[in-house]
């Protein structure tokens, strides 16, 4: 089988923190099987001021830089020159709260690109002509878009089709229907009297299935009941 693969721009002033979370483990192996493309570009490239400076001061007064529109612009009308996007996501913390569902649709498109905001953020025309959709990770404030933009491509990489192998299955994950995963335990059987569930050694899968997906919902509804409820929002 083969798959094409997705293609993440990622538009950021520190392309440098955008390299490790990419240099181990399961992302580095799926960019080296040729199922992502991941790549940065250096948003003051795209600067034509003295000092590549890419902020300026806001027009109304306040504190705070802002991040201007020519530049951004310049490297999102050079993308798009090259290939059309799906989506073009600007990561900010008044974004919508990403979550599996978010990250499950991101994982069927070709080619994205990914805005990192800093400072107090961009110019209010770069989301209105060109953003398609904003992402924050959670309620709080990060210095940068970067780290966010890491989570999220984390996310979705992890569900691209031939990253994961049978063993590790992404479709089992905690999230992926609204359920947080069952406790899982491994050797020894008996550790110093501490036992593992007599059911799991039973061999006797249906049974195991149901206790796993008891315990699932037991789990959800004292550690996340909001998530039984339905007002996770999608
Ligand atoms: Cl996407 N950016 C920043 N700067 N802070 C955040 C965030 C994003 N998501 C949560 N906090």
């Amino acid at each position: 089988m083969y798959f094409y693969p997705m293609r993440i721009d990622i538009i950021t002033t520190l392309p440098e923190l955008m390299e490790s979370p990419f240099s181990a483990s399961i992302l580095k192996r799926a960019i080296d099987k040729g199922l992502v493309e991941v790549h940065s570009h250096q948003l003051r490239e795209y600067s034509d001021r003295k000092h590549k400076q890419v902020d300026d001061y806001q027009f109304g007064g306040g504190a705070g830089m802002v991040m201007t529109i020519e530049p951004i612009s310049r490297c999102i009308e050079k993308l798009k020159s090259e290939r059309d996007y799906d989506e073009i996501i600007y990561m900010t913390p008044d974004g919508k709260t990403f979550n599996q569902g978010i990250a499950n649709q991101l994982s069927t498109y070709k080619n994205i690109i990914i805005l990192c905001g800093h400072y107090k953020g961009v110019d209010q025309r770069v989301r209105d002509i060109y953003i398609t959709k904003e992402i924050s990770i959670g309620d709080y404030v990060l210095s940068g878009g970067e780290l966010a933009a890491s989570i999220v491509c984390d996310t979705v990489i992890r569900l691209l089709p031939g990253v994961l192998g049978d063993e590790t299955s992404a479709l089992t994950d905690s999230f992926q229907d609204d359920l947080l995963a069952p406790p899982i335990y491994t050797r020894p059987a008996d550790w110093n009297g501490h036992k593992v569930p007599e059911i799991l050694l039973s061999g006797h899968n249906q049974k195991i299935d149901e206790w796993r997906h008891d315990q699932a919902l037991k789990r959800t509804e004292e550690l996340r009941p909001d998530l039984l409820e339905g007002t996770e929002n999608e």
